[in-house]
């Protein structure tokens, strides 16, 4: 498997886009968090999340492609359990099913950086100090950072997590990289 400098390097190579990038290392965060609460392969986990996205600006106009291509860039470099998480996060568009504790972890982990990015905007104190509580409410706001998928961040409940709990880790995992986040 990739070093985690390797695979930093590799997505430097493949996404220029500074919020991405930044959406790559909160993913990766949060995979991490997520992993350790549930005693898996930490490594592992972490780079499955930073490079998830590692075609993203190359499938922009064939969002069908999204996954399949990293999977094809990754398929010697990360183990298979990895390259099926990385196909199954965009499983609506590539049509893999996304079946393991990784596979739902990506899904939710990915899609929940998205809402507390957004939240962390808005915030004085942006991540520091962030609940799950105030999270939950802005989820309820269908207007409040409207292209992220609550269905998706629900998933959380495939790894038998309440919301609550899901999000508590996901905050925690960002609020530790939050420098390299821009916080
Ligand atoms: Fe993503």
């Amino acid at each position: 498997m990739l070093s985690r400098d390797e695979a930093l390097a590799l997505l430097q190579q493949y996404i220029q886009e500074e919020s991405l990038l930044k959406h790559s290392l909160a993913t990766e965060g949060v995979l991490r968090e997520l992993a350790r609460f549930f005693q898996e392969d930490e490594e592992l986990w972490g780079i499955t999340g930073l490079l998830h996205d590692l075609d993203y600006e190359s499938t922009k106009d064939n969002p069908q492609k999204h996954g399949l291509k990293s999977a094809e860039i990754l398929k010697d470099k990360l183990p298979a359990e990895s390259i099926q998480a990385i196909k199954a996060h965009n499983g609506e568009m590539t049509g893999v099913e996304p079946t393991s504790k990784l596979d739902f972890a990506l899904r939710c982990g990915e899609t929940v950086t998205g809402l507390i990015m957004a939240a962390a905007y808005v915030r004085p104190n942006k991540l520091e100090g962030m609940k799950p509580k105030s999270l939950r409410k802005k989820m309820k706001d269908k207007s409040f950072a409207a292209s992220v998928n609550r269905e998706t961040i629900g998933e959380c409940s495939k790894l038998n997590l309440e919301l609550s709990e899901f999000l508590s880790l996901a905050i925690a995992g960002m609020q530790k990289i939050a420098r390299d986040l821009g916080f």
